[in-house]
C-alpha cells in the first residue's frame, strides 16, 4: 500500500509586496532583486491579529472542500512551519480546532524550507502503516513576521503562505521513495538566534534584533545548490528514473539559480519545472505545495514528480511519488 495525494490547496494573503515597494524601504533595486533571485513579487499577512494557523486553516477548509469530505474524517494533521503562531500549543492544534477536526491529532515539524517534504515523508509512513486512512499534511509560514524589513538581503527573499495537502491509501502509485537530510553544522549559517530556550527573549536580545532571520546568504547558496540538485539526482538514480520519465520537478523557491543547477543535475528541460518565485517568493514550508496546486490541472495520474528542498537547519532531501488522480474538468 501507498499513501497518495489525493487533494491540494493552498491560501495566500491579498496583499502583495513588489520589488518596487522594497526598493522605497531597503538599498536594492528590481534588477538585481530579479537577476539574483528571480523573485518579484510575493504575499505579506498584514491585517493584525492573523497568524501561521490562520493561512493554514483557510487552506485546509479548501482541501476539504475540494474533496468533498468533512472535518471531522481527519485522522492526523502534521503542520511544517518555522514560524508558529507560538511556542506552544502547536500549530497543528490550532488550525485543527478552526476547521473543526475535532477526531484529528496533530504535531508540528520543525524543518525550516525543507519541512514539507519531511512532513510529507513523515504522514506517509502512517497511512503505510494501515491504521490512518486521512492525514492533512500543512506546510504554513509567516515569514513577514520573523523578517526585518531593514535588511536587503533578507527580506527581499520571503513571503507568508500556507499549502495543503490530502494523503490517503491508495494501490497504485502515491509515495514511492524519499531521501532526507538533516546536517546541524549548517544551524550557524541560517537561524533565528533568539527567542529559543538557548537565547530566550530579553531587551537585549530585541535591541540587536536577534529575533530575525540570519542567513549567510553566499554559504547557504553554495551548500543549497550542492544538497539540492545532488538528492534531486540520486533519488532518480535510485529508482532507475531517466531524465525522459520524469514528468515534473517541483523544488523549493528559494532561488532560481538553485532551481535551474537542480535541474541541469537532472537533465531535465525547462518545461518540466514548476516555478512560481516570480509571485510569491520563498515561503518556506509552504513553496512545494502552492506549486502542486498551481499546476494542478496539468498533472495527470501515473505522472512522475521529483520533489526537492533545502533549507535551514541544514535540511534537504527529494520525494519520488507518483501522482494519483486526473483533475476533473
Ligand atoms: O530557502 C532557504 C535556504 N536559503 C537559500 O537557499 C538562499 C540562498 N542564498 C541566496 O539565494 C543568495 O545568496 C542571495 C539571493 C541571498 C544573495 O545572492 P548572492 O548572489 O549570493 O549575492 P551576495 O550576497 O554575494 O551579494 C552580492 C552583492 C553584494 O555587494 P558587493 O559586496 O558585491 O558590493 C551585496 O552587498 O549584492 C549586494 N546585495 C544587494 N544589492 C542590491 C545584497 N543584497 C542586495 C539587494 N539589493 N537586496
Amino acid at each position: 500500500m501507498h499513501a497518495a495525494i489525493t487533494a491540494v490547496a493552498g491560501h495566500l494573503p491579498d496583499h502583495i509586496l513588489t520589488n518596487a515597494d522594497l526598493v522605497k524601504m531597503v538599498d536594492t533595486n528590481d534588477e538585481w532583486i530579479r537577476s539574483r533571485t528571480g523573485i518579484e513579487e510575493r504575499r505579506i499577512l498584514k491585517e493584525p491579529g492573523l497568524a501561521t494557523s490562520d493561512m493554514g486553516a483557510e487552506a485546509v477548509k479548501e482541501l476539504l472542500k475540494k474533496r468533498g469530505i468533512d472535518a471531522t474524517e481527519i485522522d492526523l494533521i502534521i503542520v511544517a512551519t518555522v514560524t508558529a503562531d507560538m511556542h506552544f500549543p502547536a500549530t497543528a492544534n490550532l488550525i485543527a480546532h478552526k476547521v473543526g477536526a475535532v477526531n484529528s491529532w496533530g504535531y508540528d515539524l520543525s524543518a525550516a524550507c525543507s519541512g514539507f517534504l519531511f512532513a510529507l515523508a513523515t504522514g506517509a509512513q502512517f497511512i503505510e502503516g494501515g491504521r490512518y486512512k486521512k492525514v492533512v499534511v500543512v506546510g504554513a509560514d509567516k515569514m513577514s513576521s520573523i523578517v526585518d524589513y531593514s535588511d536587503r538581503t533578507t527580506c527581499i527573499l520571503f513571503g507568508d503562505a500556507a499549502a495543503a495537502v490530502l494523503l490517503e491509501p491508495t494501490e497504485e502509485n502515491g509515495i514511492i521513495d524519499h531521501k532526507l537530510h538533516v546536517d546541524g553544522s549548517g544551524a550557524q549559517q541560517l537561524r533565528q538566534k533568539a527567542g529559543g530556550s538557548l537565547h530566550p527573549p530579553t531587551h537585549a536580545t530585541v535591541d540587536a534584533k536577534d529575533h530575525v532571520i540570519y542567513q549567510d546568504g553566499p554559504s547557504v547558496f553554495k551548500a543549497a545548490v550542492k544538497g539540492m540538485a545532488d538528492v534531486s539526482y540520486e533519488i532518480m538514480e535510485r529508482n532507475q528514473l531517466e531524465p525522459d520519465d520524469v514528468a515534473w520537478l517541483v523544488p523549493h523557491q528559494a532561488n532560481l539559480r538553485i532551481i535551474d543547477a537542480t535541474q541541469r543535475r537532472m537533465g531535465l528541460p525547462h518545461e518540466k519545472v514548476m516555478i512560481n518565485i516570480q509571485k510569491y517568493g520563498n515561503t518556506t514550508a509552504a513553496t512545494i505545495p502552492l506549486c502542486l496546486r498551481d499546476w494542478e490541472s496539468k498533472l495527470k495520474k501515473g505522472d512522475n514528480l521529483i520533489l526537492a528542498a533545502f533549507g535551514g537547519g541544514f535540511t534537504w532531501g527529494a520525494v519520488y511519488l507518483k501522482w494519483a488522480y486526473d483533475t476533473k474538468a
